[in-house]
């Protein structure tokens, strides 16, 4: 049985999500809110948004709910290698130029924000140890964090159909991916030495302060973006840019872009950014 969101119970949901984890919906989502909350009320048999609602608001909902109502809200769609263009970019231009001009113990350190189930993560992990396996000097870092805790378990897995690495070249393929033992299985994990290198973290990118990262020379942060309002998409943009080093780069999806914003970078591919200030001299307009 399917059942119905009074406009209330949606404005209800929809301004406490806006207001804690920055994603709109607008009135027109009202019937995707409440189809992708139709299989919680199943889940726990409960007979009524009314009921959930109380329910998730309750303190053992809040703590226990929450996780879960929010993960049913997110979209989470990623792929290896997607937006393939971007990773040539880094492969080819970004990070011969950033490693051209670093000192020797300087680490090369690059944040995929809103990493989903890692897939975008893998690939900066596959490319950078390539990179590596050319230039033996060159040390990085990957933090990848996302605010699902369903996603960061998968990510931290790093198991994978076969059919979603079709994308991954096949030479890294044979280097980066084990086959599962089962043949049945069709799924394939990320190699151990390359699961290490990834710290994965869980982190609300609304958060005001970004204090437990430190300066990056890369940052990744695609498809997130497009799900915030225009304030929070210009208040998370300031805190890329306060821990973006100078010269560092910010990667969007290809349907963002910074064209509206006034901020301290100029365009080096579609969708792609290269920060020219140390720091953010604009506030939102
Ligand atoms: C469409 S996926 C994009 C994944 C990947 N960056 C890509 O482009 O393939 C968007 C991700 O942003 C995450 N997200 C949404 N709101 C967030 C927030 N407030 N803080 C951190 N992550 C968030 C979602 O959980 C989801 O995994």
């Amino acid at each position: 049985m399917n059942h119905r969101l009074t406009n209330s119970e949606f404005n209800r949901l929809s301004s406490f999500i806006t207001c804690n984890y920055g994603i709109k919906l607008p009135e027109k989502k009202k019937i995707l809110l409440e189809n992708r909350l139709q299989k919680r009320l199943r889940e726990l048999d409960i007979n009524s948004f009314g009921e959930y609602i109380e329910h998730v608001f309750s303190d053992p909902g809040l703590q226990n709910e929450l996780v879960h109502m929010i993960d049913s809200i997110l979209t989470n769609k990623t792929s290896f290698f997607r937006e393939k263009q971007q990773f040539e970019f880094l492969k080819d231009e970004v990070l011969p130029s950033i490693y051209k001009n670093k000192s020797k113990n300087d680490e090369f350190r690059i944040w995929s924000a809103g990493c989903s189930s890692g897939e975008e993560a893998y690939t900066l992990a596959f490319l950078l140890s390539e990179f590596k396996s050319n230039n033996s000097d060159f040390n990085f870092l990957i933090t990848a964090t996302d605010i699902s805790t369903r996603m960061l378990k998968t990510a931290k897995k790093a198991v994978y159909p076969e059919k979603l690495v079709i994308d991954v070249p096949v030479h890294m393929k044979q280097k980066y991916l084990l086959k599962s033992k089962d043949r049945h299985k069709k799924s394939v994990r990320i190699a151990p030495e390359l699961r290490n290198i990834i710290h994965f973290e869980q982190h609300n990118l609304i958060e005001k302060e970004y204090s437990a990262f430190d300066s990056f020379d890369v940052i990744f942060c695609r498809n997130v973006l497009i799900y915030f309002e225009k304030q929070t998409q210009h208040e998370v943009l300031d805190r890329f840019t306060e821990k973006l080093r100078k010269n560092g780069y910010l990667f969007l999806g290809l349907s963002e872009s910074l064209a509206s914003f006034n901020l301290p970078y100029k365009l080096a591919m579609p969708s792609v950014y290269i920060k020219t200030a140390t720091k953010s001299t604009h506030k939102a307009l």
